[in-house]
């Protein structure tokens, strides 16, 4: 497979190829220096300093030219979140950060497009431009730009579409193959909502209004520092109180949105709340929490347990789903059994 390898230091180049070759075909592109003749075939990876604007730049001309190739793998450092983000907002379909990441990255890309050549789905467009409007909301919050809704109601559209044409198992794999950190969190929070109103048969304006309460659901993280957020880890008392500040500051961000709903609202602030007033940030009991919240809650639940993280395996649905069972008392009982056919079912 061809590797096209674009970096703004010559020093990285050969450390590439001594990683990569023989196995793969590495084309390397030093970025300032004339257009190299690329096909559209194989794999884009870019390795540049994203927090320089003149890179950046160059970047865009690269991505621009090279529209054609599918995917595009940025390598960056993880605990530098805002590269992240930013390697998301260029374009980006896989973020890397350490080399025997990149060749297991370079060895599922290639299956996923041998297999795309024989008719199977690979990650598709929703998942991309969902995935390019969680990193544009989230960097907007952290740079005290406005938020804008409709980013977030397109975004919203878009999975609602790409999970009624492949299913929510098919999204699951993908958001978990390509995507890390709080953006996987958030698109498979939004994957699991819609799966679980469409298939209690929810109308359309309902499940776009879960959908986009579970696209904005944990924005106020945006707020949260990026140690606490990212950190691999168990959470200290007085890291986990800052942490559970997070839906307040998320309600607070967007309660003056024109055109935001009450119940996104009321989704976003109370999404950890349980019926027997365990919960935060309100401590609400049972007759408080609303239908969009108590969904909102257990799709929420459900994919924290299922997310993929560098330093342990995800969790069986199966397994996920049983943890859901024992919170009797806390989640509703019959809404649970409803999720059983979200949780199992591809
Ligand atoms: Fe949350
Ligand atoms: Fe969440």
């Amino acid at each position: 497979m061809l590797v096209h390898f674009v970096t703004d230091e010559p020093a990285k180049i050969p450390a590439i190829r001594a990683i990569l070759e023989p196995q793969y075909d590495v084309r390397p592109q030093l970025l300032g220096h004339g257009n190299a003749a690329i096909s559209t075939d194989g794999v884009l990876m870019v390795d540049a300093d994203l927090r320089k604007p003149a890179p950046v730049e160059q970047i865009k001309r690269v991505l621009h030219d090279l529209h054609c190739v599918s995917e595009k793998l940025f390598v960056v450092q993880s605990h530098l979140h805002h590269m992240v983000t930013q390697a998301f907002a260029l374009g980006a379909t896989a973020v890397v950060s350490r080399p025997r990441e990149i060749i297991s990255k370079l060895e599922q890309i290639e299956i996923a497009q041998k297999a795309a050549q024989t008719g199977f789905a690979v990650a598709s467009s929703e998942l991309s431009d969902g995935a390019a409007t969680f990193a544009s909301m989230f960097s907007a919050i952290r740079e005290g730009k406005p938020l804008k809704l409709s980013d977030a109601e397109n975004a919203t559209s878009e999975i609602i579409s790409g999970i009624e044409q492949n299913g929510l198992g098919v999204w699951l794999d993908d958001v978990r193959r390509y995507h890390q950190g709080t953006f996987q969190h958030c698109l498979l929070v939004t994957g699991v909502a819609v799966g679980f109103a469409l298939s209690i048969k929810f109308a359309p304006a309902d499940v776009k209004r879960l959908g986009l309460a579970a696209t904005l659901h944990d924005i106020g993280k945006a707020r949260i520092p990026l140690g606490i957020l990212d950190k691999p880890g168990r959470l200290d008392p007085g890291e986990e109180e800052i942490m559970q500040r997070h839906p307040v500051i998320g309600y607070e961000l967007l309660k003056a949105l024109p055109g935001i709903s009450p119940e996104v609202l009321d989704g976003v602030r109370h999404h950890h709340e349980f019926l027997d007033g365990s919960g935060y940030p309100d401590a609400l009991t049972a007759p408080e929490i609303s239908d969009l919240v108590r969904l909102l809650t257990i799709s929420d639940i459900f994919a924290a347990l299922i997310e993929s993280r560098p330093y342990r395996p995800p969790m069986s649905r199966e397994d996920a789903y049983k943890i859901l069972c024992g919170m009797d008392g806390k989640l509703e009982r019959s809404l649970v059994k409803a999720f059983q056919s979200v949780a199992l079912k591809a």
